[in-house]
């Protein structure tokens, strides 16, 4: 069963055209990265499978349903957006973890954060930390996992890697390939090789049209 699945989606605002016609399928399961050039749309092409922006034609469907049947958080929880650039919130590391048991009127469960931060190389004490006073590895980190406290069916990551050392984006790659065996279907916009190697597929934007792909693995 297909997941995601656009149907020649176009967006084009003020009459730029951004992207163009863009047909895929993601199916259940699924690791599918998405490269090209900078300024080609990846990240457009992401933020509108996340209903950060509507499309201006085609039609794109979760689950069988098209996106706009669902009620907009809900629909968010399912399919999560980890920002190019993700900003933290609030003083410390604790008020951003807190957020997603907040919103889901859900108590704060210390032990699985815990538990999460430490999988992405962080102490407890971390909790308190400003979030002044962390690196832009550990920002994007937190932000990852402050999507991943409750796992969505689907999640969007964009560059993720990026600016990260070697350490941390060993870590990163590690938490996305665990997330994955979990059964999360994922989609990765990324230059890095690495990444690219650690998905099933590879599609391309180019200039605002999807130029190869999907090529399936099975
Ligand atoms: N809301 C918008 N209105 C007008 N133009 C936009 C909008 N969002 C993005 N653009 C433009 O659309 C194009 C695609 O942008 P996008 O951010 O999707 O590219 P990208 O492939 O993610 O690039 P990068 O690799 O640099 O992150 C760019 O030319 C950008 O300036
Ligand atoms: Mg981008």
């Amino acid at each position: 069963m297909s997941i995601i699945e656009l149907e020649q989606v176009g967006f084009c605002p003020q009459q730029t055209t951004i992207l163009r016609d863009i047909t895929f399928s993601v199916e259940k399961g699924d690791y599918v990265a998405i490269s090209g050039p900078s300024g080609g749309g990846k990240s457009t092409l992401l933020k509108l499978i996340a209903t950060l922006l509507t499309p201006s034609s085609g039609k794109i469907y979760f689950e069988d349903k098209i996106q706009g049947e669902y009620p907009i958080t809900e629909y968010r929880r399912q399919v999560s957006y980890c920002f190019q650039q993700p900003q933290l919130f609030g003083e410390t590391v604790a008020d951003n973890l807190r957020f997603p048991f907040e919103i889901r009127q859900q108590e704060f469960d210390r032990e699985q954060v815990y538990r999460l931060l430490k999988q992405v190389d962080l102490s407890k004490q971390f909790l308190d930390k400003s979030i002044l006073e962390i690196s832009g590895g550990e920002r994007q980190r937190v932000a990852l996992i402050r999507n991943l406290l409750f796992l969505p069916k689907v999640l969007l990551l964009d560059e993720v890697t990026v600016g990260l050392d070697e350490e941390s984006k060993q870590i990163v790659q590690q938490l996305i390939r665990a997330v994955h065996q979990e059964g999360v279907t994922i989609l990765q916009v990324s230059h890095d090789e690495e990444d690219l190697q650690q998905a099933k597929r590879e599609i391309k934007i180019e200039g605002g049209r999807l130029v190869h792909g999907p090529i399936s693995s099975q």
